[in-house]
């Protein structure tokens, strides 16, 4: 388990239990948290899975795929470091205390 913390963009944060092995956007649909719509259901087609990283985690994250790189071009307003897919992270123990902030919107 890893908790992680979402914050929405109106700045109302969601801290919850996230199992190993789940992604960061399973963790937020899962939990029923706003914000993240996740349309493609996880298979990195749709970018509505946006989120921003916490800048002290930006380095502690596995490195982003092109695929990944590709699809956040379609996102709203993507920031050339902070942004990810939150379908492409996998939880592990190692991110326990991640904190990811949503955008105003998805797409
Ligand atoms: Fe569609 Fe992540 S859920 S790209």
């Amino acid at each position: 388990m890893a908790k992680i913390t979402y914050i929405e963009h109106c700045g109302k944060s969601h801290v919850v239990e996230v199992a190993t092995g789940q992604t960061v956007m399973e963790g937020a649909r899962d939990n029923g948290i706003p914000g993240i719509e996740a349309d493609c259901g996880g298979a990195c087609a749709c970018s509505t899975c946006h989120v921003y990283v916490d800048g002290a985690w930006l380095d502690r994250l596995p490195a982003k795929a092109m695929l990944e790189e590709d699809m956040l071009d379609f996102a709203h307003e993507p920031d050339p470091e902070r942004s990810r897919l939150t379908c492409q992270i996998t939880v592990t123990e190692a991110l326990d205390g991640l904190v990811v902030r949503m955008p105003e919107r998805q797409i």
